[in-house]
């Protein structure tokens, strides 16, 4: 370990190295031995010691105290040795803060012990120094504004940014000021920053502080109750200007919504599309009297009208993903009947659908699987006209199940569902792979389809 170096200021030439002698004893450094006032301040700037030891009548025109007040800004710990023990001396030696008073004739010990404790107490108040250093830096240098107030309500300290933030110059502006002058209020008594004084930290959202020109801004705070003792003194109040951040929060709605309305336009312009499609060859089948072509036009317009209600619930639908799937078949099921011409009573169709919001990936196929069982029912379980069709799904645990039946004449037994031949059954078993899902048949009393499937997850497009 390196000696600590300490500069002996003395005037008497035998003292002085008598002083030296004994500090050297000691096991410290006395790098130089300063007789004169002027001396002494060149040489502790020079060498810069980690202790003056001083005397306090010099040489020249500047004494001891002189000294010491000279080198102040330098931080080096002072201990006066003196013959003088005067009260006026002493008082002006106080004022320069020194470490230590001692008077001659000295004893050795106490000047050690002395020495030691200016040592350590010079060190932790530089240690203190640094911490109240860096503790400021981070104050200062953090975007949030911060200050302090007491159980008067006024601004005991505050850092860099309170001090731009609301507007001021300087610190020493701001603190002393009322926060009611800062936090503007209505009813003062209902700030809930007060909170603090029952202990609690409280945090606001959106809170109206005053710049010291009149002007207001949006700004969201926290309040921590300062403690000491176990008692409340104050609060420490940290907060954020948020105008940019509720501009930016309002640009980001309001194209959102522009995005909703658009979407919604999206979709009802698609439905209207198909629609159209579906009305032409609605018309087209009945300007010809081929009943064959005319079957082939009706099935390809309730196609085209399964996909078309599904536009038309999605741009009706709170979000523009999911649709109601009772409100969609409801609608379905009426629109085949009606393009078929089936009057009320004829062929009864039973619904027994649970509440379930389906995506749009999801609605298409099961729509148009849906439109073709149906539609197969209508023209050819029932050669009478009459029957009863019943359409169901639920949801189980694992997934969803759909049964579509009806007490008709039952399918052909020369239909092979696995591999049909005909395009309607075709579509089916295609659609149902579509979905991950297993379709059943059972052809016991009528006909009896089963799907199940899940809801296919909403897939990315590019
Ligand atoms: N619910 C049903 N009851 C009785 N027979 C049915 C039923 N569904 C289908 N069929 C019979 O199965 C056949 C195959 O049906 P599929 O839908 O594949 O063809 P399609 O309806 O004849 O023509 P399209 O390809 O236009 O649908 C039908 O022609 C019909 O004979
Ligand atoms: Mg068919």
């Amino acid at each position: 370990m390196v000696n600590k170096k300490i500069l002996l200021v003395e005037d008497e030439s035998i003292e002085a190295m008598d002083i030296k002698r004994t500090l050297e004893f000691f096991g410290y450094d006395v790098p130089y031995v300063a007789s004169g006032g002027e001396e002494a301040v060149e040489k502790a700037t020079e060498i810069n010691p980690d202790l003056i030891l001083m005397d306090v009548v010099l040489k020249g025109n500047s004494d001891g105290i002189d000294v010491a007040s000279k080198i102040k800004k330098l931080n080096i710990p002072v201990i006066y040795l003196t013959a003088h023990s005067e009260e006026n001396i002493i008082q002006r030696a106080k004022l320069t803060e020194p470490y230590g008073y001692m008077t001659k004739p000295y004893d050795r010990a106490e000047l050690k012990h002395t020495i030691e404790l200016a040592l350590y107490k010079n060190k932790i108040e530089n240690e203190l120094k640094e911490s109240e250093y860096n503790l400021r830096l981070i104050l200062d240098s953090t975007a949030e504004g911060i200050f302090g107030i007491d159980l008067d309500d006024l601004c005991t300290f505050c850092n860099a940014s309170a001090v731009n933030l609301l507007g001021y110059d300087n610190p020493n502006e701001l603190i002393g000021n009322n926060i009611h002058d800062l936090i503007h209020r209505s009813h003062q008594n209902e700030t809930p920053y007060m909170g603090f004084k029952t202990g609690k930290r409280v945090y606001v959202e959106d809170e109206k502080f005053m710049r010291t020109d009149g002007t207001v801004f949006s700004a969201e705070y926290w309040s921590y109750p300062q403690i000491k003792n176990n008692e409340i003194i104050g609060a420490v109040i940290t907060f954020t200007d948020i105008t940019e951040r509720k501009k930016a929060e309002i640009e980001i709605k309001n194209s959102l919504n522009e995005k909703e309305v658009l979407l919604r336009e999206i979709n009802h312009r698609v439905k209207n599309n198909l629609q159209i499609i579906a009305s032409l060859l609605h018309l087209q089948a009945d300007s010809i009297d081929d009943k064959y072509m005319v079957d082939i036009l009706k099935e390809s317009e309730t196609r085209v009208k399964s996909m078309a209600i599904v536009h038309e619930k999605l741009y009706q639908s709170p979000n523009f993903n999911y649709i109601n799937f009772k409100q969609y078949l409801e609608k379905l099921v009426y629109d085949i009947l009606y393009t078929y011409g089936i009057k009320i009573g004829t062929i009864k169709v039973q619904l027994d659908i649970e509440d379930i919001n389906l995506n749009i990936d999801t609605a298409i196929p099961l729509g148009l699987i849906i439109n073709e069982l149906i539609t197969n029912t209508i023209k050819y379980a029932f050669p009478q006209n009459e029957g009863n069709i019943t359409i169901q799904l639920k949801s189980l645990p694992e997934n969803m199940e759909i049964t579509i039946a009806d007490n008709g004449i039952g399918l052909p037994k020369n239909i092979k569902l696995e591999n049909p031949e005909t395009l309607g059954l075709q579509l089916v078993q295609s659609l149902v792979n579509q979905l991950d899902g297993k379709l059943k048949l059972n052809n016991d009393n009528g006909t009896e389809f089963k799907i199940t499937f899940k809801e296919l997850k909403y897939k990315k497009r590019l």
